[in-house]
């Protein structure tokens, strides 16, 4: 469990020694379980010019070969591919206008254009490192997401692109995007608003969260009702899959909690995009730029009430007022949510064929890039602060 500096530190004696000491460092914060980010981390990685000679060789039939470098194991359905096994994706079957090949058969090294670092799993780096290929860090997690974060000064000197959903991530990976529709139609709800007879769901499986949505949710509940689904919950739905679940909500709830469990930069998941694709609104709670990156008038924020007693009151009108409820609903015939795994690596794979990836050396501070010098990318003291302010 000690936080190795890198398989290429070779170079600089004195960067050893100082990535060493940082090094046990690391390791005694670790042991003493403090819940400590690596946000101080000075490790860097001195890529050895041996390493550097060549180029990786060209695929055959200008492909471009993405290799899962570390496992995407576990991934639920946002990159779960049969594992050893490679995908060639093309025009005719997924609509990427250009041919690419998905792979995780490391022995295909050579041929790689780029290669993807899973979340902040510990980088294996390869043993050899070509100079036209990419090293790309890609997760949908939250930087404050404590898992694998020991690992993230790790990455310092490696990374050439990143992928994910904030803005200034080389390559934008948002979990879903929001584009405007040509149409002039009038939406016409599917869902009686009579039918819906409950006020809100709140489909959560993380109890206890980074973000503190809990006491925000807990509060709230002391105003309006809120049935609990999941893990933190008594309700069930039995349902198998998701899609049923959200499917039952519609037709009986009003709202829908899509509270983050992390508040941080552009940090906008399936928890508002899913209810977005339903007849329910999303009460959301984050710290993404919603106006930017949701449909206009599609979710109410529970940042712009003073309390969660305030938001209770605006619910509880929205709901008896059918006219204004199903305005929230006007955006679908103009927009359209777009996105999903393929999407994703098909704008990758073009970006490769089309030589669209900024070029350049690995960033040297990639934990302060992802979590912000002064872990600023996140802030999750902002439900502590709201119930300060509030007193609740
Ligand atoms: C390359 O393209 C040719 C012609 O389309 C095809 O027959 C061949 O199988 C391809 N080779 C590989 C390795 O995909
Ligand atoms: C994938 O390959 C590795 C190494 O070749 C092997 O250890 C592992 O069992 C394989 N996994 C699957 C699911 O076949
Ligand atoms: C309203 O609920 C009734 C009874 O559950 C159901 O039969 C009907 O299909 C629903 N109508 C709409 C438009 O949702
Ligand atoms: C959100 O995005 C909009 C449009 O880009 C921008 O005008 C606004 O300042 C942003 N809001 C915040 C809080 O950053
Ligand atoms: C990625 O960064 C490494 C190390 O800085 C560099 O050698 C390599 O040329 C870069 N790759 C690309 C495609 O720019």
């Amino acid at each position: 469990m000690t936080a190795r500096c890198s398989t290429y530190s070779a170079m600089a004696t004195v960067g050893f020694l100082i990535c060493s000491l940082v090094s046990i460092t690391l390791s005694l914060l670790y042991f003493t379980e403090l819940r400590w980010l690596p946000d101080v981390s000075r490790c860097r990685h001195y890529v050895s010019s041996e390493f550097q000679n060549g180029d990786a060789e060209p695929t055959v039939n200008n492909t471009k070969m993405i290799m899962f470098w570390t496992r995407a194991a576990n991934t639920r359905n946002w990159l779960s591919f049969p594992e050893n096994e490679t995908t060639r994706f093309l025009a005719s079957l997924t609509k990427c206008s250009r041919d690419c090949i998905l792979t995780s058969d490391h022995s295909k090294f050579r041929q790689a254009d780029m290669l993807l670092f899973y979340r902040s799993e510990k980088p294996d780096w390869p043993k050899r490192r070509y100079a036209n290929q990419f090293y790309a860090h890609y997760t949908l997690e939250a930087p404050n997401w404590l898992h694998g974060s020991q690992y993230l000064h790790q990455y310092d000197g490696g990374i050439n692109i990143t992928i994910n959903f904030r803005r200034d991530a080389d390559f934008y990976f948002p979990y879903n995007l929001v584009l405007p529709v040509t149409s002039n139609a009038v939406y016409q709800p599917r869902i009686a608003h009579r039918n819906k007879t409950k006020m809100v769901v709140w489909p959560v499986s993380h109890c206890i969260t980074e973000s503190r949505r809990e006491y925000y949710a807990h509060e709230l509940s002391k105003y309006i009702d809120v049935e609990i689904y999941g893990a933190c919950g008594r309700h069930k739905c039995s349902k198998a899959k998701h899609r049923p679940c959200v499917m039952q909500w519609e037709a009986e709830f009003m709202f829908y909690l899509s509270f983050e469990n992390s508040i941080c930069e552009d940090y906008i998941t399936e928890k508002t995009f899913v209810p977005l694709q339903y007849e329910i609104i999303p009460v959301v709670l984050g710290g993404g730029n919603y106006s930017r990156d949701t449909p206009p008038h599609s979710v109410i924020n529970a940042r712009d009430f003073k309390s969660p007693n305030e938001l209770a009151n605006y619910l509880i009108l929205l709901a008896a007022d059918e006219q204004r409820y199903r305005s929230y609903f006007q955006w679908k015939t103009h927009y359209q949510i777009v996105g999903g795994i393929m999407l994703f690596l098909c704008r990758l794979c073009e970006a490769l064929h089309e030589n669209k990836l900024p070029l350049h050396s690995a960033r040297t501070h990639y934990a302060e890039y992802w979590l912000g010098v002064h872990g600023e990318k996140c802030d999750n003291g902002l439900v502590p602060r709201m119930r300060k302010r509030g007193k609740w």
